[in-house]
């Protein structure tokens, strides 16, 4: 029987109790299949900092790198904000990605049609909305150099070499094969030489996907494109920065950002987590929304452990939950049957895994 080694980073605010409800699930789907988990934490975030004074112990990183994949919660909160930037929680979690080499996060925004009133935008514009960002996660203007701050001058420098860009592009031309086979490379290459490399590079990519059609948009027009007629996307590949404030506008096509997983890989391994914060506010009342981490796991199935008909297990018992009606408090306006709690969620998820 194959075993996989998952090392779990709960982290901060609701972190501990989403990550708690995904393991659930995911020794329910176990239960039913022919591989079992075993599971080893690691800290990371503002309790890492509090406990040993760093937000990213060495051993986080050597626990993550012996192990099959990292199902993450979240991190950060107001507690640690006033913390010196390479104290801070954010600051481990850039460090963390670029350890493990994981430069190509998948954010995918799905309409729930359970769900398509919880949607910010009308039904009619969001209704089978069924994307995918594609986000370059380790280079670009989160990690270049030269960076810097005096009293009155800041400033970063976006970068990307052209293999980063080499790289990420064959990622999200893959992932269009296995979807309607259309990627949009979102850039600003009207302004930036950065972007024209990125441009002309993604070109030369696409030449060995025929299969695939390739548009490329300015990221001020993907941004607008998204809520004039999101359906009109199937990958968005973009870099580090536009790829964070896209996927986070992609996300409120579906209503709520408790319902998104996301999935960064490279060589080496996968670090699979929420798409959503650390919610400090609601920490700790058993009010969180379980699914995106949920989620999250099975993507960690499908796209870190090949284990396809068990992430489509899991896949299928979400929407049969939303079906039914159950809905976290977050979503409790939209045609509940029934509130629920995190842990409650987590188990009724579960259950229509194992029945
Ligand atoms: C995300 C987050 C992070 C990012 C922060 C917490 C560093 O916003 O994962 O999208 O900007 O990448
Ligand atoms: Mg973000």
């Amino acid at each position: 029987m194959k075993k996989y080694k998952i090392t779990l980073i709960k982290g901060d605010g609701i972190g501990p109790e989403i990550v708690d409800e995904a393991v659930k699930v995911l020794d329910a789907v176990a239960s039913c299949s022919d591989f079992s988990f075993s599971y080893e934490e690691a800290l990371m975030g503002g309790c890492a900092y509090d406990i040993t004074g760093d937000p990213l112990p060495k051993e986080t990183i050597s626990i993550a790198l012996n192990s099959d994949a990292v199902l993450f919660g979240a991190i950060g909160g107001e507690k640690w904000d006033a913390l010196p930037r390479e104290m801070r929680p954010e600051s481990g979690l850039l460090r963390f990605r670029k350890e493990l080499g994981v430069y190509a996060n998948l954010r995918p925004a799905v309409v729930y049609d359970e769900l398509i009133n919880a949607s910010s935008l009308k039904a009619s514009v969001v209704k089978g909305v069924d994307l995918m960002v594609v986000r370059e996660l380790i280079g670009g203007i989160y990690f270049g150099e030269p960076k810097g701050r005096t009293a009155d001058k800041g400033w970063n420098t976006m970068v990307y070499t052209r293999d980063e860009i080499v790289r990420i592009a064959h990622q999200a031309f893959k992932i269009a094969m296995q979807r309607s086979k259309r990627v949009c490379s979102v850039d600003k290459a009207n302004v930036l030489d950065v972007s024209q490399l990125w441009r002309d590079t993604v070109i030369e990519v696409a030449k060995e996907y025929p299969e695939v059609e390739l548009s490329h948009m300015y990221v001020d027009n993907a941004a607008m494109q998204l809520i004039r007629d999101p359906r009109q996307f199937d990958v968005m590949l973009t870099g580090n920065i536009f790829g964070d404030i896209l996927s986070d506008e992609a996300s409120m096509l579906s209503g709520s950002i408790g319902l998104l997983p996301s999935a960064s890989v490279g060589a080496k391994i996968g670090v699979y987590e929420p798409i959503h914060g650390s919610a400090p506010d609601i920490a700790g009342q058993g009010i969180a929304n379980p699914i995106a981490t949920i989620a999250s796991a099975s993507m960690m199935l499908r796209y870190g452990l090949d284990e396809i008909e068990a992430a489509d297990k899991i896949d299928t018992a979400i929407k049969k939950a939303l079906s039914e009606g159950y809905r976290t408090q977050d979503l409790a306006q939209f045609d509940a049957k029934e509130v629920c709690s995190t842990s409650e969620m987590g188990s009724i998820i579960a259950n229509y895994i194992v029945r």
